[in-house]
Formats: C-alpha cells, structure tokens, sequence
C-alpha cells in the first residue's frame, strides 16, 4: 500500500513537472496580474510616441495627447525574467527605458502607474512620485 502510495506521488510529480515544461512561460505564474499604465505626463503639452516590447510581445506605437494614458495587463514568468523595453519619443527627443522589470517591480507594484515627464519616468502612489531617469 505504502510503495503505490509513494509509486502515484512520483508519478502526479512527474506529470506536474511535465506541465511545467510545456507551459508557455507567460502563462505560468502564481502572482497576481500585473497592470503597467503610462501616463504623458510632458510638461510641453506634447503628443507622446512610445513602443514597448518584452521577449513575446509587441505592443505596438503607442500616441498620447496630453494627460493621456495607456495600459496593458500580463503576468510575471516562472523565471521573474519579465521585461518591457521602450523607446519614448516626442519632438526631438527619444529615450529609453525599461518600464517594467519583474526583478525591480514585482514586489512594488500590482498596478504600476507611469507618469512621463521630459526628464523621465516616474512611478507614482497616491501621494507619492518615484522619479528615474532615462536609460538614453
Ligand atoms: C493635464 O494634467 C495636469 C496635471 O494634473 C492639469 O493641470 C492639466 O490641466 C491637464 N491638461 C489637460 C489638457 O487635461
């Protein structure tokens, strides 16, 4: 009875590991959603241009007014190894950044909140802005 008991553990074990296997990374994750939201926030009052990329996704380019804002939802992979690279741009400047770092955001943020400013990004709470500045 005992070694059929151990002889099933190994093999749910061994099925589990196999799932984790053929899972595709994205999907894979026992954290919450995450929320990144952009917000142009550029002092000029300028359209703001972005595009923003991980390993498996491309947003796309992205136009905001004044004020405007734009959001996408994912999930953290297994390997915490989730990143969104952008390319910030607006009448003659272009910057870059990494708006979302699992290893940097993770534990900081569910929703995590952009206000772009011509010096840089900044991450904002209520009450609260986290100013970082442009990779380039
Ligand atoms: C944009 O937001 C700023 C700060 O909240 C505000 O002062 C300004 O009136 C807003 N402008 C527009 C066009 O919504």
């Amino acid at each position: 009875m005992m070694v059929r008991k151990g002889a099933m553990f190994i093999r749910v074990r061994t099925v589990f590991l196999f799932w984790l296997l053929i899972q595709p990374s994205t999907s894979l994750s026992l954290d919450p959603e995450k929320t990144v939201v952009v917000e142009n926030g550029l002092e000029g009052g300028q359209d703001l241009f972005f595009h923003c990329k991980s390993s498996d996704s491309d947003l796309g380019v992205q136009q905001l007014h004044l004020n405007g804002t734009f959001r996408w939802r994912f999930r953290v992979n297994l390997f915490e190894t989730t990143l969104f690279h952008c390319i910030f741009q607006w009448e003659g400047a272009s910057h870059s950044f990494v708006i979302y770092k699992a290893k940097r955001d993770q534990y900081i943020c569910n929703v995590c909140s952009w206000i772009v400013k011509e010096e840089g990004p900044c991450m904002y709470f209520p009450g609260n802005l986290n100013c970082y500045n442009w990779y380039s």
